[in-house]
């Protein structure tokens, strides 16, 4: 096998490919769609932390189907190993997976996203998130080691964050959650600093301040 390319980073266009799913053969962007997509990869079916991954996103998928969000997942596995795990799932633990998976055998795919990390493991992939944008932009990647499962709920905040952030221009603070304050970009000039101390925000700092998400913005926020 060979070693992992580069990784697309945030901002770039999301790598496009071709591969065989669960649900047949498909051309990843047209897949997509209008869709945001959240594309991750496990190192191998049948084991038991990616079982755990794996029947969470099912169980949340409605979660992400609120989102505009399509799930996809991927490994280095047959398409035969991917329907029996799949079948084993259902059969042993009740939970039917909505989503597709890829059977990434060749590693196309996870070259493509830099998923193999030789240092972690040269035959299988590590636990890579992308999130991608309907513009076809990676939005955010996240990577977590062969022994570490990841958090559904922050992935499903983090799309909450980025939505937001995508909807209205602005950021979001640690731990943010709907309906919370958001935050006003700091400013740039010393006309921002001015026309930003007279708006009604949760002022901390010239640098540093808060707003409601139905709150007008100023000329800089
Ligand atoms: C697991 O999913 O349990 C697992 C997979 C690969 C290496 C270590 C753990």
């Amino acid at each position: 096998m060979s070693e992992s390319t580069g990784i697309p980073r945030i901002g770039d266009t999301a790598p496009d490919f071709t591969a065989v799913t669960t649900d047949g053969e498909i051309t990843f962007s047209e897949w997509q769609g209008d869709s945001w997509v959240v594309l991750f990869s496990h190192p191998a079916d049948f084991t038991p932390v990616c079982t755990t991954e794996l029947t969470a996103f099912a169980k949340r998928s409605d979660e992400f189907t609120a989102r505009n969000t399509k799930l996809i997942g991927l490994s280095i596995d047959s398409i035969h190993s991917h329907l029996a795990w799949r079948e084993n799932i259902k059969e042993k633990l009740g939970v039917e997976l909505p989503y597709p998976l890829i059977a990434d055998l060749d590693t196309k795919v996870a070259q493509k996203y830099g998923m193999i990390h030789p240092g972690e493991s040269a035959t299988v992939t590590v636990r890579a998130v992308f999130v991608i944008s309907p513009q076809r932009k990676v939005a955010a990647l996240i990577y977590y080691p062969l022994s570490n499962g990841r958090s559904v709920d922050e992935i499903i905040r983090l799309m909450d964050s980025l939505q937001t952030s995508a909807e209205h221009g602005v950021a979001t603070p640690v731990n943010w959650q709907p309906g919370e304050s958001v935050v006003v970009p700091p400013p740039k000039t010393t006309a921002d600093v001015k026309a930003r101390a007279g708006k009604d925000y949760q002022h901390v700092d010239f640098y540093l301040a808060f707003r409601e998400l139905d709150q007008p913005p100023s000329a800089n926020s």
